[in-house]
Formats: C-alpha cells, structure tokens, sequence
C-alpha cells in the first residue's frame, strides 16, 4: 500500500492506493470519522459486486451501515436522485458525525459528495473509487456536484474527502470500455505535466491492456500525485486547474457530433437526461 497526501491545511486528507483495501475499509473510516452511523452509497452494477465486503468491513468497524444504491450511469447524477438519497439518510437517522462512503465510478462519488456537502450542512465524505477514471481523477481534489437538464456539472461544491480509498483490485472487474476511458485520463496526466509516464505509457501498452497490477500502481500513484500537486495550488479552479480539462474540448465535440450515443459514446444513455428529453450540453469541464 502506498499514501500520498493532499495537502490542503485544514483540510488535508490521505490517498491509499494497494491492493485489497476494502478489507480494511471499516478500520480506515473510524480513524477520520468516528460514530456510529454511516451511509454507504453505491451503485447498483457496484453494489453488486463488492457491496456486502464494504458493508460488512463498516459493520466489523462498529458502523450501523444505511447502504444506499442508485441507477448504474450518469442518469443518476441529478437533483431527484439526490432528494431520494436525502430522505433515506434522514429516514435512518444519519447525524452530522456519520460518514457518507462513496463507493463506486465517478457518477457515485461526484453524487455522493453533494449529498455530504450539503445533508446537514456537511458530513465527513470518504470516496472509495473503483473506476480507473475515478481512481486517477474525479475522488481527488474535492470537485462534487450533480447535473441539470441545461447542463452538466451546473450544480455542485468545492467539498474535500476525508480519505480517499484506491482498491486496485475493483479494476479487474471493470468493462473493458471503462477502463479504457480511464487510460485517457491518465495519457492526459503524461501531457499535460510528466514527459517520462507518457514514453512509459507509450512503451508498455501490453501491460497497460492487460492491467498488470504491477505496472499500474505506480501509475495510478503518478496520476494521483500530479492532480494532487495541481488541487493544492488552485483548490477553486481559479486558473491553473483548469490544466485538467486538457483535451476535453475537443472530446465534448466529438460526443456532440456523435449525438451522445453510437461509436464515440461509452454508454447508451451517455448525458442524457430524462426530464427534458434532451442530450445534456457539456457546458463546462468536469
Ligand atoms: N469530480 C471530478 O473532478 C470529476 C472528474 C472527472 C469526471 N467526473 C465525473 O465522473 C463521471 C464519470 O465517471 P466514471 O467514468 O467513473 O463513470 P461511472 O461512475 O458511470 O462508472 C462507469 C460504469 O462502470 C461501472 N463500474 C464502476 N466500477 C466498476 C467496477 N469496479 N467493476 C465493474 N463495473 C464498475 C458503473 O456501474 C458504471 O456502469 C462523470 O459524471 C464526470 O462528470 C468528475
């Protein structure tokens, strides 16, 4: 297992990336947010697969766990979905102290982020990432928010994790698909700030499709270093982090051009949202 930390004053927070990390998951959560209840929210593709192992390492813990799941896919990015989840959490009694555990790809953690920005008025937020996207990109850094028919990400906050729990072996279950637009992210790290990862990536292709675990760790470490170091000096998007958008331009037209669906789109229902019946506009960056 190897850590890395955030350094944010205050608000500074670990990344553990290793190997069978949601084990331990229940141990991890009490030494930075203690009590006795906490909210596990999954999705259900996720839940079904490493589900009852989180519940059960939160319940060894001593964690009364009020496990949440939602739709699998970006539909379950928006204010509905958040207002269901509100009121299962207040139906359990979940107090300021309980811990929201976000387990699961970028749609779970940028949800349930929100969901402990703003259920009474903040809770701690762990985010347990088991896409390689999330892994390298969106639990790092704080960035949380849902979508709105007019747009993507148009609601949210700056809310930090209190851990961040890189499992390196949820990837092996990952669809081919997922991983792959993982990779993307990571080759934009290799651009954007590190010259050597982008030779090695170029270099170990073969290793990098058959997710050798070996070869992965240090990269995920890699990535996970630069949005770090990136997070620390403009926390707000302010200017510099907007570095991490790099290349999603030109990726926001071709979905565009591919209707949100078809040969370019890496799910079916890709940003679309059912209340306007319209594709959502990717309108900022991520
Ligand atoms: N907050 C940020 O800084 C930030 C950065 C980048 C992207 N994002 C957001 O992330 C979202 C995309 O995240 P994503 O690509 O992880 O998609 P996702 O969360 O929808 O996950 C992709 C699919 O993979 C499945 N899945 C996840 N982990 C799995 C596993 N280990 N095994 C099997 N199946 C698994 C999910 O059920 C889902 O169907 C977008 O909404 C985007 O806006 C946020």
């Amino acid at each position: 297992m190897t850590r890395i930390t955030v350094d944010l004053g205050p608000r500074s927070y670990g990344i553990e990336i290793g190997p069978n990390l949601l084990e331990s998951l229940g141990e991890k959560v009490s030494e930075v947010a203690p009590a006795t209840r906490c909210a596990l929210i999954t999705d259900e593709s996720v839940g079904a697969i490493y589900g009852t192992s989180a519940q059960e390492s939160l319940e060894r813990a001593g964690y009364r766990v009020e496990r949440i799941a939602v739709g699998a896919g970006e539909t379950s990015k928006r204010l509905s979905v958040v207002g269901a989840v509100y009121d299962q959490m207040a139906a359990a009694r979940l107090e300021r102290k309980s811990p929201v555990i976000a387990l699961g790809g970028g749609v779970v953690g940028d949800l349930a982020g929100f969901v402990a920005a703003t259920y009474l008025r903040g809770t701690p937020f762990i985010q347990v990432p088991t896409t390689l996207l999330a892994q390298v990109d969106s639990s790092v850094g704080g960035k949380v928010g849902v979508n709105l028919p007019a747009g993507k990400n148009l609601v949210g906050a700056f809310y930090q994790p209190k851990l961040v729990l890189c499992d390196l072996d949820t990837l092996q279950s990952l669809p081919e698909r997922e991983y792959r637009a993982g990779l993307a992210e990571v080759i934009k790290y290799g651009i954007i700030e590190d010259v050597a990862l982008f030779e090695s990536l170029e270099a170990q292709t073969r290793r990098l499709n058959e997710r050798s675990m070996d070869y992965l760790a240090p990269v995920i470490r890699r990535c996970c270093e630069i949005k770090a170091s990136v997070a620390q000096r403009d926390e707000r998007e302010g200017g510099l982090r907007q570095i991490l958008n790099f290349g999603h331009t030109i990726g926001h037209a071709i979905e565009a051009v591919a209707g949100y669906g078809g040969v370019f789109a890496r799910r079916g229902d890709l940003d679309r949202h059912g209340q306007s019946g319209g594709p959502i506009r990717k309108t900022h960056g991520v």
